[in-house]
């Protein structure tokens, strides 16, 4: 698909005519979400004749389990599978004019465009309808979902009659979910779970329809309240499982309806208070639809002052990074209970399920815009810990504890554990972002009330995964584990897991040491809570002190033991429509090759860059850049940031226009299945670290900014220890501007500057 479908726009993502074809990428394109609520960007009508839709409205955090049904099972395998659901719909509304039924498909209807707009936070579409019956209207239809009221969304629709006149019948309902049947040929996609829930009550009271959800087996139970306004009224009624508000209403050339919807959702589980009553006075209580955009524009305009990027000479980029900035914004949890998932709140790929995405490539990106959220994230794992202990013993570990390597409330649910629960290094990310997290923002009470434990406990998981092998001349080794790269899985350490772990030895030994020298009394509590043994990071320190790394040959460093005995399998060989190569080859054909899917010690070269020399990386980009199929969405921003490390600035900049616009311009095929995240949050780490060289290192902040020829220079804004520092890069230097805080010494280029 060209890239033209979508104008390039700064600040907004504009369709104009109604592309059937691509009906279910756009609803994903156009999603609205606010770290609760997600909604896909359907039609208000429900889709269109000829054009295929996934309808999808969601909570997140709210999901159905069933039991995983394997064909041979063992023990330790993962017990059930978690899917996000879609929740009942109450954004839709249907639309007849003298009993012509409005859909795209078969009625005549002109000037038809969707705009996303990333400063106002507001989906607009309009369009003509000309009628059957000879009349001329003219519809708008408004949607947002609130990112100031986290349990709010709602609509606006306008019909403006401009020539001749019609009987207009506006049907606006509250229904269950379309479930959406995932491909049950693609692993990355929801399919055959029985996803449906269950109605507790439908109710339709003057204004306001009603309706409660239940989760067959998660106790989840969803209230939703949609409150109409309108100068006409409208029926309510109830039938079977959905609820009406109708509105007949004869309208003559210049005459014009305006409906608006306030829609509350609450989500409440087990024993907790139901929260029905509370919804429907939520949704009553409401402000206007203009006087939400009001609140919605500022909290915009907030975020954007925060996260402000810019890009000068090419706004095809630049659209894309904001896009990206926008979508991450909308779907991260905001509570600590919520995290984001690998779509968002933008679709079903994934299931709804969080991963490793988080940590390394998500978190960044409000570590240095947002603290708060990254601390929210942070505090998800926290609050995961206990099911994360539970199973590290079912895996055999008598202490620490094992992160789920994908899930939704901390529970494993990867039932391919090759490249499922042998991805140790989650706990590595999550040690590895709790670390960046206290050196960017110095939150002691953070560190002390959950940081430390986490460190303290994936520290434990690795102590007891490793051990010191004699065949390895006495190091510490991480063996029968799966690195980033999921086509090389259960090998013996690979680099980027080995590093992690050594990292979360010292930083875990750190924690306790800080502690107990600034917060004694939290210290004494942890000691006595994990019956820590004063011996422990003294063993932390000796196996991160020996910790194994396979050994270069000819300078390529191999990404694990095996990795360089694998066959060969160049990459010109495999033609081109076997990719990706999950969904052409056995997986054993593909673990027996020396192929990647995606930057695994590539990674660990950016990521640990100070352990490595320039050569060391460079002669290892050019290996691992040829034997790299990319298949993975995370993997070309971070071949980007290290290519920039390296001065290869055009192909760093070929992997970052490659990823920059991979949704809006549908690059991975599947954007219908959501948008991704994790690639979406890697290009902004793509702007700070790859062009903007940004670093930290023990607690420094440094740049080593490039531009890139195509640009005549860009500018971007991040968050570091309450300070709001402002890069702008220009073909010819660099300036720096403390927004906010106190002054503060950085460096740039390795030379020390104070701002003020
Ligand atoms: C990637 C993983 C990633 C997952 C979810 C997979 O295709 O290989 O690294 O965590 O997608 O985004």
């Amino acid at each position: 698909m060209s890239g033209t479908r979508f104008p390039y726009e700064p600040w907004t993502v504009t369709e104009d005519g109604f592309q059937a074809a691509f009906l279910r990428e756009s609803e994903s394109v156009f999603a609205l979400g606010n770290g609760l609520i997600g909604m896909r960007g359907n039609l208000e009508e429900l889709g269109a004749t000829g054009a295929e839709s996934i309808q999808g409205c969601y909570l997140n955090g709210v999901f159905d389990s069933e039991p995983i049904v394997y064909g041979e099972s063992a023990y330790g395998y993962a017990k059930n599978h978690e899917t996000i659901c879609s929740v009942m719909d109450a954004k839709s509304l249907s639309l007849s004019a003298d009993g012509e039924k409005l859909d795209l498909g078969l009625c005549d209807v002109a000037e038809h465009r969707r705009v996303l707009d990333m400063r106002a936070g507001l989906l607009r579409r309009s369009f003509v309808w000309n009628t059957k019956g000879g009349c001329t209207l003219r519809v708008e239809t408004e949607r947002l979902v609130s990112l100031t009221r986290q349990e709010l969304a709602a609509t606006r629709l306008r019909v403006r009659c401009e020539a001749g006149g019609c009987l207009l019948r506006v049907d606006s309902f509250l229904a269950p979910a379309v479930i959406a049947q995932g491909d049950p040929n693609d692993p990355r996609n929801a399919a055959g779970k029985d996803r449906s829930l269950r109605i507790g009550a439908i109710r339709a009271e003057g204004t306001l329809l009603r309706m409660r959800q239940l989760t067959k087996r998660t106790g989840f139970t969803i209230n939703c309240a949609v409150e109409h306004r309108c100068a006409f009224s409208g029926e309510v009624s109830v039938t079977g499982e959905r609820a009406d508000w109708i509105a007949e209403r004869a309208l003559r050339a210049g005459d014009t309806l305006t409906l608006e919807r306030s829609i509350c959702y609450t989500a409440t589980r087990d024993g907790e208070a139901d929260r029905w009553d509370d919804a429907a006075a939520q949704a009553r209580s409401a402000p206007a639809f203009d006087a939400l955009c009001a609140e919605q524009r500022a909290c915009l305009d907030a975020f954007w002052d925060r996260a402000g990027i810019d890009i000068e000479g090419d706004d095809a980029l630049l659209q894309g990074l904001r896009f990206n900035l926008f979508h991450l914004f909308q779907s991260v949890g905001r509570d600590g209970r919520r995290n984001i998932a690998a779509k968002g709140l933008t679709g079903e790929g994934y299931e709804g399920h969080t991963f490793w995405d988080t940590e390394a490539y998500i978190l960044p990106v409000f570590l240095y815009t947002e603290p708060t959220l990254a601390r929210r994230l942070l505090e998800y794992r926290y609050a995961t810990l206990p099911k994360a202990r539970e199973r590290a013993r079912v895996m055999g570990h008598p202490r620490g504890a094992l992160f789920p390597w994908r899930s939704i409330d901390g529970e494993e649910c990867s039932a391919y554990f090759p490249a499922g629960t042998a991805q140790y290094h989650i706990d590595g990310d999550v040690a590895h972002a709790v670390w960046e997290y206290w050196q960017a923002t110095g939150d002691l009470d953070f560190l002390a009330r959950c940081g430390a434990e986490i460190l303290v406990e994936t520290a434990r998981l690795y102590a007891d995964l490793g051990f010191f092998s004699e065949e390895k001349g006495g190091r510490f080794v991480l063996n029968c584990v799966t690195g980033p790269d999921e086509y090389n899985v259960l090998v013996n350490n690979n680099v980027y897991t080995n590093r992690v772990a050594e990292e979360n030895f010292r930083s875990a030994a750190a924690a306790l040491e800080l502690l107990s020298a600034r917060c004694p009394d939290e210290y004494a509590r942890l000691s006595r809570e994990l019956a820590l043994d004063a011996g422990e990071p003294r063993q932390w320190l000796e196996a991160a002190e020996r910790m194994y790394y396979p050994p270069a040959r000819n300078g390529v460093i191999p990404q694990d033991d095996g990795f360089l005995d694998r066959k060969p399998w160049p990459l010109a060989s495999i033609p081109k429509e076997n990719h990706p190569l999950l969904m052409h080859y056995h997986g054993l054909v593909i673990y027996r090759h020396m192929v990647c899917k995606q930057a695994d010690l590539i990674l660990a070269l950016t990521q640990y860059g100070e352990r490595y020399t320039l050569e060391e990386k460079k002669r290892n980009f050019a290996f691992y850049d040829s034997v790299t199929t990319h298949d993975s969405s995370l993997s070309m921003a971070v071949f980007s940031i290290l290519a920039n490390e390296i001065g290869e600035l055009s192909t760093a900049y070929e992997y970052f226009m490659s990823s920059a616009r991979l949704d809006l311009d549908d690059m991975h095929r599947n954007t219908k299945d959501g948008l991704h995240m994790a690639n979406m949050a890697g290009t902004f780490n793509c702007v700070t670290r790859g062009f903007g060289g940004m670093r930290v290192r023990d607690g420094v902040l440094s740049f080593a900014p490039v531009c890139p020829p195509q640009w005549r220079g860009y500018a971007f804004r991040v968050r570091f220890r309450a300070r709001s520092i402002e890069v702008r890069v220009r073909p010819d230097g660099v300036s720096y501007a403390l927004l906010g805080g106190e002054p503060i010494t950085i460096l740039s280029f390795g030379k020390e500057i104070e701002l003020k």
